[in-house]
Order: structure tokens, then sequence, then C-alpha cells
């Protein structure tokens, strides 16, 4: 058996698609392909799916119960990558399902090996996408996909050495760098990874000193990056026109120095469109500690008292609630 000195993963893996759960389809669609602007494939009464490059699915919106992100696909390399991946998880103890035919159409690959990760997100490798030639028919001129994936998760975690372990270990991702945020009296500790060019593909959040989520759904933000400032703003306007919440209006982040907006999805989880996100050069890359999330901007659009009440009361209730419950880790 190969040892995992030899074979070092890093750069042969991206985030591939999206899965979402809800009972809210009709908003879903009017949010990606009305707001942020992505090509509809195909909608029917149980499922949407959308496009964005030639990938024939990059995020599917299924119905059903959980208004939430349930599954993220992984893109590996090759057939080698899938080999020592799924070697990795067997020497970890992680149990691997491998998908049915249907459940990989669904999904717009060949194929598709099912992980329960942390936090219950499922985690779903496959290295054969499904792709299309057909034109995109898309309101977004274009979106940055290729080696570095689709975009970036950030996760909540009371468990954030585990979460940190199971892309280390698996996926041999590399710390990028860390951002100290304060919020209402709360320190929020924030550490970015990276699996390839990409600043980060994971953002792992933790509240300093307390063993409490806030954050109700598995992931607190998606992000997608699109190719122009005219692109975001224009996407922005398109949202807001349409009735959706800004979680934080157009602002830039210190560390990989993206200009974004967050929008509500209809979900409960935030989706982060960004652009001019730096590549990372590991030659040059060193690890550096922020202070403060946003270098401007990303203000929330509702800043009312009690619209502020109501969000800290609903994220202390269920920050108490996590007390109870605790997060699952396959580590
Ligand atoms: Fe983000």
């Amino acid at each position: 058996m190969a040892n995992r000195e030899s074979l070092n993963i890093f750069g042969a893996s991206s985030m591939g698609y999206a899965l979402i759960e809800t009972n809210r389809l009709e908003q879903w669609r009017s949010l990606l392909q009305d707001g942020i602007g992505l090509h509809l494939d195909c909608a029917d009464q149980q499922t949407l799916a959308f496009r964005m490059d030639t990938h024939q699915r990059r995020i599917i919106v299924q119905r059903g119960d959980q208004e939430d992100f349930i599954a993220v696909g992984w893109q590996l390399r090759d057939q080698a990558t899938l080999d020592e991946v799924l070697r990795r998880l067997q020497r970890l103890g992680i149990e691997v399902q491998i998908s049915d035919p249907s459940a990989a159409a669904h999904r717009g690959v060949r194929q598709f090996w099912r992980v329960l990760g942390p936090k219950r997100l499922a985690v779903e490798l496959f290295w054969e996408p499904l792709t299309t030639d057909q034109p995109l028919n898309m309101l977004n001129a274009g979106f940055i996909t290729g080696q570095a994936g689709m975009g970036h998760l950030a996760i909540t975690s009371r468990k954030p050495q585990q979460m940190r372990r199971f892309w280390q270990e698996i996926f041999d991702a590399r710390t990028s760098d860390h951002i100290v945020e304060r919020i209402a009296g709360l320190t929020l500790d924030i550490d970015f990874f990276r699996v390839n060019e990409r600043h980060h593909s994971i953002a792992i959040a933790r509240l300093r000193g307390l063993q409490m989520d806030p954050i109700r759904t598995r992931v607190q933000h998606m992000n997608l990056l699109t190719t122009s400032v005219s692109e975001l703003t224009e996407a922005f306007l398109r949202c807001r026109k349409l009735g959706f919440e800004m979680a934080h209006e157009i602002g830039e982040h210190p560390n990989d120095r993206e200009q974004s907006f967050y929008v509500m999805s209809p979900s409960g989880f935030e989706l982060e469109l960004g652009w001019n996100a730096l590549v990372v050069d590991e030659a040059q890359w060193q690890t550096t500690s922020y202070q403060g999330i946003s270098l401007w901007g990303h203000r929330p659009e509702k800043t009312g008292t009690l619209h502020k009440f109501s969000t800290n009361l609903g994220n202390f209730a269920r920050g108490v609630r996590s007390l109870l419950n605790p997060e699952y880790s396959p580590l």
C-alpha cells in the first residue's frame, strides 16, 4: 500500500456541486436564475438543476423537508486520487457508500462515493462529471470554476479540531490564514483552508471559549465567484429588486481581498457572490492572522434594534439548544 507521504493530493480536489433540500423551490429558482443569474437547466415539481459552466449540474435543489444544504460534491482529479482518498477513509474507519445510477444522474456525475462528513454534511466524492457543450443562457456573464472548483463553504463548528483534521488528513488541505472577528461581545475564530489554488474551499468558524453553535444549517454560507465587478453589482441589484434580504451588502475581505455580498437564501443559510479573490502562489504564501472579517462594507441590510434583538435572541436560543446535541464527527 502506498504511504500517505508519497501521495500528496493537494491541488487534486475541489468543490464540484451543491445539493440543497427545500420546500421553497420557486424562491430558490428566483434567487439563482433571476438574481444570481445562473443557467436553469431543468425544472420540475421535485428538482431544479443549475449550470454555471460545462458541468451538467452545479447546484441541485430538491424538494424535501430539510431546509438546508445537505451535500457537497467533492471533485477529484482522477481515479488514482479517488483510490487514495478511499484508502485514507478506510484507514480512518470512515464508512463509504457507493451511489446508485439514479442518484448519480440526479447530481450530474457518472458515480459518487458518499461519506457522512462533520456536522452531518454529506461529502460526495466523484471524478467524472457529466458535461455538455450546450450554450449557457445566464444573466451573469460567467463564473470562476475550472481546476479550483465552483466556490467555497463556510461552516460553524463546536468540534473545529476534528473538522480541520477531516479536511487535512483526507484532502491534504493547507491553512491559508486566520481571522478574529468580534460580534456582540463574542469572539469568533475563523480558519481558512485551501485544497488547491483557490484561497479557501473550506472555512471553519468557532465561538472562542463557548461550545455553542448558533447556526441551524450545516453550512453558514456557500460562495460563488463571478468574473467582474459589474457582474457582481448587477447581481446585487437584481437580488435586492427581487426582494431577497442582504445579510451583508457589498464589502471586501482582508485575506483573499475578495469583494462580495451575502444574500439570505430561502433555506436560511447565506449565499455569497464575490469577485477578484486572489489565487495562492504556494512559493510565496505566508500564513497570516487578521483582525476583522471585512476591510470595508459588508453591512447588514437590516440594522434596526428590533431585527438585531430578534436575530440575537434566535441565535442565542439555537446556541443554547446546541449544547444538548453533540455535533457529529466521523473522526
Ligand atoms: Fe466566504
